[in-house]
């Protein structure tokens, strides 16, 4: 297995600021699938609960997940500020250690990137099918790889937006490297600078780029007996130009 991405307690808040604004394109999808699907679903990777709380909000029987306890630590103080009890856990993508089966499990927004070698991505699917019942679905959504994106992304620091924290006001940056070419992953850096432009939080995560027809050769290795993918969350067919896959897997 390779080594897991995580946050620091600086970052996740960060990363809570700027992902903080709503409906990002995936909320509705992920939201119908989990409202009109019978029996328990389970978010993988579910951050500071930007999704998962929303389910909560909605009546739907949800548990989650995510590797980073920093990342919980702000879904649970979130959850606390509503009638929602979340029932989530630190756990990786790759074992799950749940405790019941589940109708749907949803990993949104790239996470699974976060798994950079072929074994721990058929480890994660493997992980996913045994905690399913019968006929259960797996969805979850990566980026399509475009070389004009990567083209003009790499190398360049991107300013993301300002937060306050713990008092202080900080500016949040971004910067994507190579960090293996043969293995086609990158490194995605993450800094929060003050007003004096010092850095005072650093992150760094190794992340896979995950092309279709990798993710098609995944679902042929795995246990799934039936697999789609779509070009974004409108369930149109994934075709040139599309930004997003959108990948259901079915036991
Ligand atoms: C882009 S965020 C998505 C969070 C949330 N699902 C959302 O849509 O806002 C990726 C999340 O994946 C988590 N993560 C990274 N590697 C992981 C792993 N190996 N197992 C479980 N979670 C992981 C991170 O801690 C982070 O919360």
């Amino acid at each position: 297995m390779s080594e897991k991405n995580q946050f620091s307690e600086e970052l996740a808040a960060f990363y809570e600021a700027s992902h903080d604004y709503g409906d990002i394109g995936d909320e509705s999808f992920y939201l119908n699938a989990a409202t009109s699907t019978d029996g328990p679903v389970l978010e993988g990777a579910c951050g500071t609960g930007r999704l998962y709380l929303e389910l909560l909000r909605q009546g739907v029987d949800a548990d989650g997940f995510d590797v980073s306890p920093e990342m919980l630590e702000i879904l649970r103080e979130k959850a606390a500020t509503e009638d929602v009890t979340p029932t989530v856990w630190q756990a990786d993508l790759r074992s799950i250690g749940a405790s019941r089966t589940y109708s749907l499990a949803l990993v949104p927004y790239n996470s699974f990137c976060n798994l950079r070698e072929v074994d721990d991505q058929l480890a994660a699917l493997k992980a996913f099918h045994d905690v399913l019942a019968p006929g259960g679905r797996l969805l979850f959504d990566v980026y399509v790889p475009r070389y004009d994106v990567i083209a003009e992304a790499v190398g360049e620091w991107q300013e993301i937006q300002e937060v306050e924290y713990k008092g202080t006001l900080l500016r949040g940056r971004s910067k994507a490297t190579i960090a293996n070419q043969v293995e086609q992953t990158y490194r995605a850096e993450q800094e929060l600078l003050d007003t004096d432009g010092d850095v005072v939080a650093r992150d760094e995560f190794v992340l896979s780029h995950l092309p279709p027809q990798q993710v098609d050769l995944l679902a042929r290795q795995s246990a799934f007996k039936q697999w789609s993918v779509w070009g974004g969350f409108n369930r149109e067919p994934l075709t040139d130009g599309d930004s997003v896959q959108v990948w259901e897997l079915v036991k």
